[in-house]
């Protein structure tokens, strides 16, 4: 008993201690470090399993063995029947409780009003897909929190693929959303944020206070001889291959965060004053002054869904792509009040340069190619053409063959004397479902993926790059990674996730028809190879939970294209006028951006 409590009180002592000094928002308390370095470093001290209760085993037909869930939960706080007193307990919220009431009345409970799949029958093969997903779920004190990055019974070394991954819930959160059940999301978007405050650290040095989890577990641990407790176990990088921060989590939470509010219209969430901090913290660790000279964020290298050595270290568009879509998000949901008045200036103002900056020198189409095949080296001034100093030897061989005359498409990244020429599907994707890319240019990326539909699609849609680095440049690049060999994995492997997030509606019905016919018979793989991705991946888990949900939200975006358009940004034309720079106002210099003879700002 005494554990409990002492465990509590140190719990407390860690949430509403923990320095958090985003603009002001929350003054900073000292912590107590000595107090962190005596802990375990697990979080969520409130959930005590009595060891006399026993836990049963829920056995999966497939599987042949058993997983593992309390059978009851938990501490005496969690004992009562209000199911989200252990989320609310910690905030202080800027909503009313009655606005709550009547969201869960209306939407949780009910099963939402977005259910309209009921009125179909389910395929045999979306039954299945379903089943699997729920069997995915995880729950802490009872309550479902997320989803296990893959249900493989083959697997005997699942390494970190038993944790919920933050990235690979955005499709499982989606589908559960379509289909009206709002809960799971709800209570993962909250218990994520408390990890956000964790106190992590990588041989005594700490990232920034604002990061997000790759990914978290639920681990069971002893209070005593009859006490268990459930407790939440994040991963910030310290354990996953490779040491990476992962630079998307957090922009993935506030992408979902938006996602969740729009599907459900529980607009009180985002209101709350500990959701509110999550997202200041998020965009003051991605917004704080560096050595760039550029607005696109510059990470390191697999700091994404290719969270392994893939030469995309520097400011690879994936990350700018969701980057921009975090930002856009983030405008929307925080409070205009005067405390976010500042933030909100610096968001607008990134947006403006991000979307010139990515638009002018991160596109290319065949016009493109043909300017960088006569480009002028070595010049120095402001006015260069060529400012990066791209040499036209560059220009991969491939490339000059495979861009079509009609469409063109963002690059993987630029950095000085470098442009990496490679297709980068989730990068491209999320320029058009942000308005990061210019309405001609998302038009022109769909005509790519269309007249390239055999190399980006083929039996298995979508290759998460194309092409794949061979030879040496295999080995440089990769560090002679076996598992990213030529066309498998990340280096040129499909990946079925990305399915769901393909713009074109009569482009993802196609796609889903070619997915459908193998997924399920192959049991949901992770990842498939070769050019056209006809093996299933050579090192790919099976039911892997992303593979699964990306179909099911895939099915149903298809079949509510109403909900797909809230999840998808407009041009917004204001963000074009505003230049921050304020050269061309002195009259000292032109700006670049005004000095541009850009064709595609609009
Ligand atoms: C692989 C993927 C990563 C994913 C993880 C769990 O490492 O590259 O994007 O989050 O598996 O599925």
């Amino acid at each position: 008993m005494n554990a409990i409590k002492i465990s509590k009180m140190i719990f407390g002592c860690r949430l509403f201690n923990q320095s958090r000094s985003v603009l002001g928002f929350i003054k900073s308390p000292n912590s107590n470090r000595s107090l962190h370095i005596s802990l375990p470093r697990f979080l969520g001290l409130r959930c005590a399993i009595n060891q006399t209760h026993k836990q049963y085993y829920v056995s999966h037909p497939k599987w042949g063995r058993s997983r593992v869930f309390p059978a009851t939960c938990c501490s005496s706080s969690n004992n009562n029947s209000n199911k989200n007193d252990h989320i609310s307990d910690y905030s202080t919220t800027l909503e009313n409780h009655a606005n709550d009431k009547n969201f869960e009345t209306s939407y949780m409970q009910g099963g939402g009003d977005l259910d309209e799949h009921a009125c179909r029958t389910e395929t045999e093969v979306e039954k299945e897909a379903w089943r699997l997903l729920r069997d995915s779920v995880v729950t802490y004190c009872g309550n479902p929190v997320g989803t296990l990055a893959a249900c493989d019974p083959g697997d005997k070394t699942p390494l970190n693929y038993d944790q919920v991954f933050i990235r690979d819930f955005v499709p499982s959160a989606l589908a559960f959303l379509l289909k009206g059940e709002g809960e799971i999301v709800r209570n993962f978007l909250l218990h994520t944020l408390q990890l956000q405050s964790w106190e992590k650290t990588v041989d005594c040095y700490s990232p920034g206070q604002g990061l997000m989890p790759a990914s978290f577990k639920i681990r069971t641990v002893p209070l005593d001889d009859t006490k268990f407790e459930e407790v939440l176990d994040p991963d910030f990088g310290e354990s996953a291959i490779g040491r990476v921060a992962p630079v998307d989590s957090g922009l993935w939470w506030i992408i979902l965060l938006r996602a969740y509010t729009k599907i459900t219209g529980d607009y009180a969430m985002q209101e709350r004053v500990d959701v509110q901090t999550g997202i200041k913290l998020i965009l003051n660790l991605c917004l704080s002054d560096g050595f760039d000279m550029f607005p696109s964020l510059l990470v390191t290298d697999g700091s994404c869904m290719i969270d392994r050595r893939m030469g995309i270290h520097g400011h690879p568009l994936e990350i700018q792509s969701l980057f921009y879509s975090a930002l856009r998000c983030a405008r929307e949901m925080l409070a205009t009040d005067e405390g976010s008045k500042n933030l909100m200036r610096t968001v607008n103002n990134r947006l403006s340069a991000l979307s010139f900056h990515i638009r002018e020198y991160y596109w290319l189409d065949m016009k493109k190619i043909n300017e960088i095949y006569r480009y002028k080296t070595e010049e120095y001034s402001t006015e260069a053409i060529n400012k990066f100093n791209i040499y036209p030897e560059q220009i991969p061989y491939w490339l000059m063959d495979w861009i079509p005359a009609e469409g063109g498409y963002m690059i993987g990244n630029l950095q000085p004397a470098h442009m990496d020429f490679r297709f980068f599907t989730l990068g491209n994707i999320w320029s058009i479902v942000s308005s990061l890319s210019t309405p001609k240019q998302n038009n022109s990326i769909l005509n790519l993926l269309e007249s390239k539909w055999d190399d980006l699609v083929g039996d298995m849609p979508l290759k998460i790059v194309y092409p794949a680095v061979e030879k040496e440049e295999w080995r440089i690049i990769t560090g002679s990674d076996p598992k990213n060999t030529p066309w498998s994995y990340h280096n040129g492997g499909s990946w079925p996730t990305l399915l769901w997030q393909m713009g074109r509606i009569e482009l993802a019905r196609k796609a889903v028809d070619v997915a459908e016919k193998r997924l399920y018979a192959d049991h949901w793989p992770e990842y498939y190879d070769t050019k056209s991705g006809k093996f299933i991946g050579k090192q790919s888990r099976m039911y892997q939970t992303w593979t699964i949900a990306g179909y099911l939200t895939s099915k149903m975006l298809l079949e509510n294209p109403e909900k797909a358009s809230l999840l998808y940004w407009e041009e917004d034309y204001d963000l074009l006028e505003i230049c921050v720079c304020a050269l061309s106002k002195t009259g000292r210099k032109l700006c670049a951006r005004g000095a541009a003879k850009s064709q595609i700002l609009v």
